[in-house]
């Protein structure tokens, strides 16, 4: 793709979620709360891809990917009033639909078009078909690494925030509360490399599991890097209570984490 593309579905986007925009505060959290998300995954995936030394169009590619993955996101609050894609809808079925009414892809090749629908389909599902190959492979891998990123940040940001801010997001929380135990079944997830289902958790700490089981799902060396530097794994594994079980499924996944960075392309 032409990167002069870029700026032109940078521009449809805003427009398109601008008219979403509430006088209801807490729908206006959650709009802002997706146009930030969006823009953030836009930086993930570019320094993901720069990494790679994809090509000029190629990155172009991935941003416009990153700028319309989450598109569903808007008529989904708007007509179910949750983000939560259990009691709504699959959102990125939603922006795949939003994405060919509104025509946007008329301008590219056939080809490229597809790509982009078929990447933001996958970006939310629980794994990648093992028969997705070339492009739609390396583009799926590229989108739901730079989200990852980003829900981790944020995830980690509420869980630090959640008892001291009177204006947290409270949806973040996934309907669960702070509870002492764990679930069984989410640590042995864990410890045979298996991303711990959303439909296991029982309270915040088998979310905090969830979010750490992430690591099983992540395809570039760089993003381990980054989710390194940004401390997120030290971060969800304080909130966990102290128990020789849980002690065991954090070092699993942190000597995965070690070993997946020194892992060539
Ligand atoms: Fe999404």
């Amino acid at each position: 793709m032409n990167s002069c593309f870029l700026s032109f579905y940078q521009t449809w986007f805003d427009d398109y979620a601008s008219r979403f925009h509430s006088p209801d505060p807490e729908i206006e959290k959650n709009i802002i709360l997706k146009l930030k998300h969006t823009a953030r995954v836009r930086d993930n995936i570019s320094r993901i891809a720069g990494s790679l030394l994809l090509s000029p169009e190629e990155v172009a590619m991935a941003e416009v990917l990153a700028i319309l993955h989450d598109v569903g996101r808007f008529e989904q609050l708007r007509q179910y009033g949750t983000f939560n894609d259990r009691i709504s809808t699959d959102h990125a079925a939603l922006g795949v639909k939003v994405i060919v009414r509104s025509g946007i892809l008329h301008g590219l090749p056939k080809d490229e078009g597809h790509l982009l629908q078929r990447a933001v389909w996958l970006h939310n599902k629980y794994a990648i078909p093992e028969t997705e190959r070339g492009e739609r492979l390396l583009f799926s891998r590229l989108i739901r690494d730079a989200d990852k990123l980003d829900i981790l940040g944020l995830i980690v940001g509420h869980l630090e925030m959640r008892n001291s801010d009177p204006n947290m997001n409270k949806a973040l929380d996934l309907g669960l509360e702070e509870e002492t135990g764990f679930s069984r079944q989410a640590v042995h997830d864990i410890l045979n490399r298996r991303l711990v289902g959303i439909a296991a958790l029982k309270n915040l700490n088998d979310m905090r599991l969830m979010y750490l089981s992430w690591v099983f799902d992540i395809n570039f060396p760089v993003t381990f890097s980054i989710i390194e530097e940004r401390g997120y794994l030290e971060s969800l594994q304080t909130g966990l209570p102290q128990d020789r079980e849980i002690c065991e499924a954090v070092d699993f996944i942190n000597a995965y984490l070690q070993e997946r960075k020194r892992t060539l392309i």
